[in-house]
């Protein structure tokens, strides 16, 4: 199909592809439990990770083929050693509306003045307390005071900030209300976000006891007047607003998957791996392809290949996962 000239890749079920998550590392400078284990993590090897060069090479063909947006994810981008000079030319991709990045903060702050000359403005962190001490708990590293300082500083800087915030028992359920009020005076969108299954421990998680809905009822205890607001139909988050306030909350159905419907993402990991959905197996070695001497039309066939049988929604594409060992994998080696 043709939009304005320019090929737009459509998944089986009429589904536009044009949202790609990119992967730069496996690694990272935290230890968030729903996403990594303490220790005993395997980092690939430094020559298995895709070179900036093929990330821009596969940017490139997906933004001829209609791919208006890239959110760049980890690990924490911002551990891989030279990210700036590889987003200095991604932004430059023709036909690319968009790159956001998605990181826990830590080392941010001395690249906002180089992250804005570059025009990129979305920025989502990963801050699932205001409390030190939980910080600590949840991430076993001494951060939160960096973390809180780019929160600020990224305000200050006039960045449309999202702060992504999992909802665990037993661990930070008592920040729902702090965090929700945050969303009064300052001009953020407050996310949180529904556990998934992703903590690369190879255990099955518990059952989520923390749903959207429940956190929602939860917020309303105290902030009844919250009301809905208008959300994009390719959001993953419901959005509210309580009356007056700056910013807003926002409600993720990571592991309901409410919005699978409208998904308009495909991802590809820090080696290359493409996954047509987020609960599916890989589905094409898209390193492979580049390191064998592939032509571009070559690649595009196989990535619209994978486009072409895409699962109906996360359930079904977690079915496809039955039978492999990666079934709880680490959300550092999926890519965010
Ligand atoms: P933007 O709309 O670009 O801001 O994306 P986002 O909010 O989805 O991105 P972000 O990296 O901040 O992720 C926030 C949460 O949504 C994380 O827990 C993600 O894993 C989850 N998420 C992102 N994409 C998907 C998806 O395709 N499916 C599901 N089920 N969850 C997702
Ligand atoms: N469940 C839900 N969200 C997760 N994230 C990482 N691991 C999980 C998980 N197991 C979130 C991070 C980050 C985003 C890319 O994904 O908080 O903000
Ligand atoms: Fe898309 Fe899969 Fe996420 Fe649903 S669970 S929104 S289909 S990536």
């Amino acid at each position: 199909m043709s939009m304005n000239g320019k090929e737009q890749l459509i998944d089986n079920h009429g589904r536009e592809i044009s949202y790609l998550r990119l992967s730069v590392t496996d690694r990272c400078n935290l230890r968030c439990s729903y996403c990594m284990p303490e220790e005993g993590i395997n980092f690939v090897k430094r020559n298995l990770l895709l070179s900036f060069e093929e990330m821009l090479r596969i940017s490139r063909i997906l933004a001829a083929h209609g791919v208006k947006k890239i959110r760049i994810t980890g690990g924490e981008p911002f551990v891989r050693t030279d990210i700036m000079d590889f987003l200095k030319d991604l932004v430059a991709i023709e036909g690319l509306e968009k790159v956001s990045i998605t990181t826990n903060g830590v080392l941010l702050k001395k690249y906002l003045a180089e992250l804005k000359n570059l025009g990129i403005q979305d920025i989502n962190l990963s801050m699932d307390t205001f409390n030190p001490e939980t910080f600590k708990k949840i991430t076993l590293r001494n951060d939160f005071e960096k973390v809180r300082d780019t929160l600020f500083a990224l305000i200050d800087n006039d960045f449309n900030v999202k702060v992504n915030a999992v909802i665990m028992e037993g661990l930070n359920e008592q920040d729902i209300i702090p965090l929700t009020r945050l969303s009064i005076n300052l001009p953020v969108k407050i996310r949180f976000i529904e556990e998934m299954p992703f903590n690369g421990q190879y255990r099955k998680a518990s059952k989520l006891n923390w749903t959207s809905a429940k956190i929602l009822d939860e917020i309303r205890t105290v902030f009844p007047s919250i009301e809905k607001f208008h959300t994009l139909k390719t959001s993953t988050s419901e959005n509210y607003k309580i009356p007056g306030a700056k910013g807003l909350v926002g409600l993720i159905a990571a592991y309901t998957r409410t919005f699978c419907g409208s998904c308009n993402r495909i991802r590809i990991n820090a080696t290359g791996n493409l996954r047509t959905c987020l609960y599916g197996p890989e589905v094409l070695d898209i390193r492979e392809l580049l390191r064998s001497g592939s032509s571009d039309q070559e690649i595009i066939k196989e990535i619209k290949k994978s486009i072409n049988s895409r699962a109906l929604d996360g359930f079904e594409a977690e079915k496809l996962n039955i039978g492999h060992e990666k079934v709880n994998e680490s959300m550092s080696n999926i890519g965010g």
